[in-house]
């Protein structure tokens, strides 16, 4: 079997996925768990109440109790009344009131761009979802750079695969200038509320002991982190799909309001999210397979995309694709908080790009991509662009 997390795994991981499709829950040895690429095995094990998230012990330094504190890492009960603080804030209204300042943010990207190479990922991928999530946190965009290297910093250590002393140190320096800055937010919220989600679980902290001052703190930048690599990922991912299947480009320019479906086809063709960790909190079976609590599971959610037992003929690419139910954004209880903001950002991305260029081309033949265990997106997508 190819390996996994090889410079060819992140190139195209699908091939390997392939290999493996025949054995749905197998033990990796290399990965010390066993490896889920299944979609009906990824899609029980995601909802099942016995498949654990919880980082462990809730102590320690400042990076662990951050990270064990995180929605994300954290099982029933802290789950469920964080997520239920966190759906209070985090409304549908909320999401489709931000759609205008959306695209805002997507022409004034666009404007920039002269008609020569410009790179997807810088221009717009990035900064798109980076700028929606600082206004929502109340972030001041004048400190962006600031927060992009802390956050990034703190991502590298929760979605590492393996343990490297110098990331974590560097994890925490930033966890700690993370925590000072959101100190400081918060005080300034509690002053003067308004009406941003993070002013929203300011209020649930203040109200009594249903949030406390850590678990707001480790929150709100686990929105930061979810807020973007994700969301730029797809973009990417996305625009090189449909660069790539020029009928289905052609066929997206001349209908328009095919993008709400074509974005969930860019999902489960080639999704940002690739493997999500998480461990058994009890014994379990998938497929028949026995598993001990205990054990890790590596459910690859980028496998399950191509699963043909879930979607016929699953390589082709099809932007009118329906019913199209990947797995991209999880599914159960910790079904992603920011679906419908991801989806806003990338259906309007596309939207922009394609009625602001007449022609959009591939300006380089080899593209790289980041070699992120649990991630696929590329690290540029230069483009020629006319309008
Ligand atoms: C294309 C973009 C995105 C993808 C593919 C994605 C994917 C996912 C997945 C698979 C999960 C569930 C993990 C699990 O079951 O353990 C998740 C959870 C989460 N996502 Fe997203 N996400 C995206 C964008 C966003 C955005 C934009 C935000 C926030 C602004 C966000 C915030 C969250 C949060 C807070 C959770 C934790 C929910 C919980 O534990 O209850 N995500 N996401």
């Amino acid at each position: 079997m190819s390996g996994f997390f090889t410079h060819e795994f992140f190139v195209d991981p699908y091939p390997t996925y392939e290999e493996l499709r025949g054995e749905p829950v197998r033990w990796e040895e290399e990965l010390e768990g066993w490896v889920l690429t299944g979609y009906a095995e990824v899609a029980a094990a995601l909802a099942d109440p016995r498949v654990s998230r919880g980082g462990g012990p809730q102590d320690g330094d400042l990076l662990r109790r951050l990270l064990t504190r995180m929605m994300l890492f954290t099982d029933p009960p802290d789950h469920t009344r964080l997520r239920g603080l966190a759906n209070r804030a985090f409304t549908p209204s909320r999401v489709e009131a931000l759609r205008p300042r959306i695209a805002a943010i997507v022409d004034e990207q666009l404007a920039e761009v002269d008609e020569g190479e410009w790179d997807l990922i810088e221009g717009l991928a990035y900064p798109l979802p980076v700028m929606v999530i600082a206004e929502i946190l109340s972030l001041p965009s004048a400190d962006r750079a600031l927060f992009r290297r802390w956050s990034d910093d703190v991502i590298a250590v929760a979605a590492g695969v393996g343990d490297d002393p110098e990331r974590r140190e560097r994890a925490l320096r930033s966890a700690h200038a993370l925590a000072d800055y959101f100190a400081a937010l918060v005080a300034e919220l509690k002053a003067h509320p308004n009406d941003t989600l993070l002013s929203g679980l300011v209020e649930a902290e203040t109200e009594g002991t249903r949030l406390t001052g850590e678990e707001l703190l480790a929150n709100a930048i686990l929105l930061l982190m979810n807020g973007h690599e994700t969301t730029t990922f797809a973009i990417g991912n996305g625009v090189l799909a449909l660069l790539e299947h020029g009928e289905q480009r052609a066929r997206l320019r001349d209908e328009p309001s095919l993008i709400p479906v074509a974005v969930e086809e860019i999902l489960r063709y080639d999704g940002s999210v690739q493997m999500r960790g998480v461990s058994a909190g009890d014994d379990l079976a998938f497929d028949g397979t026995e598993i001990r609590a205990g054990e890790t599971l590596w459910l690859a959610i980028g496998a399950t995309g191509r699963d043909p037992r879930q979607f016929p003929e699953p390589t082709y690419f099809d932007i009118g694709r329906s019913p199209n139910r990947h797995l991209q954004f999880g599914l159960g209880p910790h079904f992603c908080l920011g679906a419908a903001l991801a989806r806003a950002e990338i259906q309007t991305a596309l939207a922009g790009l394609l009625a602001g260029f007449r022609r959009i081309e591939l300006a380089t033949h080899e593209i790289r991509w980041h070699e992120i265990a649990v991630f696929r997106g590329p690290k540029a997508v230069p483009l020629a662009l006319r309008r």
